[in-house]
C-alpha cells in the first residue's frame, strides 16, 4: 500500500490529498480548542463529545461513499472510502482513550463501567467491529479474504453504524434532536442499499426511487420521535407529527433527513443533465 494520496496507478490524486488533509481538521481544531481553554469548565467531557460526534459522522460518510458515487457518477469516490473508515476507527479510539484518561485512566473502573452501562457496552462492540473492520482494510487482506469474504465481513458496517446512532441516542438523555436526524440518515444508508438490491437495475437505483427514499426515510425519522416521545413521556404522538409541519418547534429532525435526501437527489440529476449540455463555442471566453 502506497502513501495515501497517490491513487492505483501511483498518480498523486488531488481529490486523496485534500480528503486526507481534511480528515484531521475535526482532532485538530479539538486539540487547540482544548490548549486555549475554549471548550469551558469540562473541557475533558467536551473533548469526548465532539470526538465522538465525528467518529459518528466519518462512519457515516464512510457508508455514504457507495451510494453517492453511483448517484452522482463519481467513480473515484472509491478512492477515499478506505481512508474515511480508518480515520472513523481512529476517531473511535480517541473517543475511547479520552474517556479513559477522564476516568484517570483507572482500567478498573472503566472495564466495570463498559460492563455496567449498557450504552458503554454498545460503544465498545462499536469499536471492536471497527477495529476488525481497519485490521482487514489493507490490500494483502482483502487478496487473502477474497472480494466475496472480504465484502461480507465488511457488511458488519451497516451494524456497527447502528450501534453507533444506538450509542449516542441513549447518551443523548433529553436532548434527541441530533441523533433522531443520524438515525433518519441511517434508514436512508440502509433504504438505498435495500432499494438498490430488490428494485434496483444491476444494482443501481433510478433517480426515482432515490426522491422516493428521501420521503421514505423522512417519514421513518417522524414516526420514529413520535413513538420515542409517546414510549419515553407519554406525549400524543399526533401533536409530534403535527410539529413537523411548523416552526413552533424549530425545525424537526424529519424535515432535516427529507432535504438532505432530496438535495442528493437534485444533485444526481443535475449531474446526470451534465453531459448533455452543448460544449462551449469556439471562441466564446
Ligand atoms: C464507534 C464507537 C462509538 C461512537 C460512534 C461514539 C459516538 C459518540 C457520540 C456521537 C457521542 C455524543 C456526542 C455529543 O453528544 O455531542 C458519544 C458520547 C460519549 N461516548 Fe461514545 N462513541 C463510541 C464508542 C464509545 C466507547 C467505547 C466509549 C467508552 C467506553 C464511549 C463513551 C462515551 C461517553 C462517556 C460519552 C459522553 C456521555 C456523557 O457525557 O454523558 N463511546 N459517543
Amino acid at each position: 500500500m502506497g502513501v495515501p494520496w497517490r491513487d492505483f496507478s501511483g498518480r498523486l490524486s488531488p481529490l486523496k490529498l485534500a480528503v486526507f488533509v481534511a480528515l484531521f481538521g475535526p482532532a485538530l481544531w479539538t486539540l487547540m480548542a482544548f490548549q486555549l481553554g475554549w471548550l469551558g469548565p469540562r473541557a475533558f467531557n467536551e473533548a469526548i463529545h465532539r470526538i465522538g460526534l465525528w467518529t459518528i459522522r466519518f462512519l457515516f460518510i464512510a457508508l455514504a461513499i457507495t451510494p453517492l458515487r453511483q448517484i452522482l457518477q463519481w467513480p473515484r469516490l472509491l478512492l477515499v472510502r478506505r481512508m474515511v473508515g480508518v480515520t472513523a476507527f481512529a476517531y473511535a479510539c480517541t473517543h475511547l482513550t479520552l474517556y479513559t484518561a477522564d476516568q484517570m485512566f483507572d482500567l478498573i473502573k472503566v472495564a466495570s463501567e463498559i460492563v455496567l452501562r449498557i450504552y458503554l457496552t454498545i460503544g465498545i462492540i462499536a469499536v471492536l467491529g471497527l477495529a476488525a473492520l481497519a485490521a482487514t482494510s489493507t490490500d494483502a487482506m482483502i487478496k487473502r479474504l477474497g472480494a466475496r469474504r472480504w465484502q461480507a465481513l465488511h457488511r458488519i458496517g451497516y451494524v456497527i453504524a447502528g450501534l453507533a446512532v444506538v450509542h449516542y441516542w441513549m447518551q443523548s438523555k433529553l436532548e434527541i434532536w441530533e441523533p433522531t436526524i443520524m438515525a433518519g440518515i441511517y434508514a436512508w444508508l440502509m433504504g438505498f442499499r435495500l432499494l438498490a438490491r430488490f428494485v434496483g437495475v444491476r444494482g443501481r437505483l433510478s433517480l426515482r426511487w432515490v426522491a422516493g427514499l428521501a420521503v421514505i426515510a423522512a417519514a421513518l425519522t417522524a414516526f420514529g420521535e413520535a413513538a420515542y416521545f409517546r414510549l419515553a413521556y407519554g406525549v400524543d404522538p399526533m401533536r409530534v407529527l403535527d410539529a413537523n409541519l411548523s416552526l413552533a418547534t424549530g425545525i424537526r429532525p424529519a424535515p432535516i433527513v427529507l432535504a438532505l435526501g432530496l438535495a442528493v437527489a437534485a444533485a444526481g440529476a443535475i449531474r446526470a443533465w451534465l453531459p448533455l449540455m452543448p460544449k462551449r463555442r469556439p471562441g466564446f471566453a
